[in-house]
C-alpha cells in the first residue's frame, strides 16, 4: 500500500509477512550470494521459515526494535534493507542489508540505507548507526565506506567459519556526523 521511490525503477515497501512467498523467491535467487554474509536464521529455505523471519521482523516494528523493507525493481523484490537492532533507548541502531546478485553493482542499495538511516537519526533521535560485516565482505565494506561509515575497529576471530574463525568490523556513523554529511555530500568523517 505504501511505496517510496528511490529511483526510476526502484521502489522501498514494508516487507510485511504476507509477502513471504515473494520473500521466498529472492532468497532462492540469493542464497549462496548471501548465505557468507548474513545470519543463516535470515536465509529461510521454504515458505513456513521465510514467513517466521518476517513475522519476526513484524514483531520487532511493533516493539520499536527492529524493521525491514524491500526493494522492489519493475515489480520484483530484489533485496531489502532492515534494522537488525533498534533502541531509541541508548539510542543506537544496526542497520543490514541484501540484494540478489543481479541487482548488485547497479547503486541502488545507498540510496535505500540513506533512507533508513535518515528516518533513525532525524525522526527518531538516533545517535549511533552500526554496520557491522564480516572483514572479508569486499562489497558490504565499499558499501559502509561510500555511504560515509567510519571502521570503529575489528573484533577479531568472534565466530568460527568454513575457513577459520570470522573477523567481524564495526563501522558507524554518528548523527553529527550524518546530518553534515548530508548536508555538505562532498564533506568526509575520516
Ligand atoms: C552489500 C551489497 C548490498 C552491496 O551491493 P552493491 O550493489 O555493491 O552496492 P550499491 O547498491 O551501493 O552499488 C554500488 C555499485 O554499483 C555501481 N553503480 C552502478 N551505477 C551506479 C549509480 N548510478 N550510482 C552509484 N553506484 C552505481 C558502483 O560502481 C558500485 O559497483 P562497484 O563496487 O562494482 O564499483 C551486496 O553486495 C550484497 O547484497 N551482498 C551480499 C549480502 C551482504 O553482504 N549484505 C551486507 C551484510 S553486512
Amino acid at each position: 500500500m505504501f511505496a517510496l521511490p528511490l529511483t526510476d525503477e526502484v521502489e522501498l515497501r514494508p516487507l510485511e509477512p504476507w509477502r513471504a512467498e515473494e520473500f521466498l523467491a529472492n532468497l532462492d535467487r540469493s542464497r549462496e550470494h548471501i548465505l557468507p554474509w548474513v545470519s543463516s536464521t535470515f536465509v529461510a529455505t521454504d515458505l513456513p521459515s521465510a514467513r517466521a523471519v518476517l513475522q519476526r521482523y513484524a514483531d520487532r516494528w511493533a516493539s520499536d526494535n527492529g524493521g525491514i523493507w524491500g526493494l522492489w525493481r519493475q515489480g520484483r523484490l530484489i533485496g531489502g534493507v532492515m534494522f537488525v537492532s533498534f533502541d531509541v533507548t541508548i539510542g543506537v541502531c544496526e542497520v543490514g542489508c541484501w540484494l540478489e546478485p543481479a541487482a548488485q553493482g547497479r547503486g541502488l542499495m545507498a540510496p535505500a540505507i540513506r533512507r533508513i538511516i535518515d528516518w533513525a537519526v532525524r525522526e527518531r533521535g538516533i545517535h549511533r548507526v552500526e554496520w557491522r560485516t564480516n572483514a572479508d565482505n569486499v562489497r558490504s565494506i565499499a558499501l559502509a565506506r561510500r555511504l560515509g561509515l567510519r571502521h570503529d575497529g575489528t573484533l577479531r576471530q568472534v565466530y568460527p567459519g568454513p575457513n577459520g574463525r570470522i573477523d567481524l568490523q564495526i563501522w558507524s556513523v554518528l548523527a553529527p556526523e550524518w546530518l553534515a554529511r548530508q548536508a555538505d555530500p562532498e564533506s568526509t568523517v575520516h
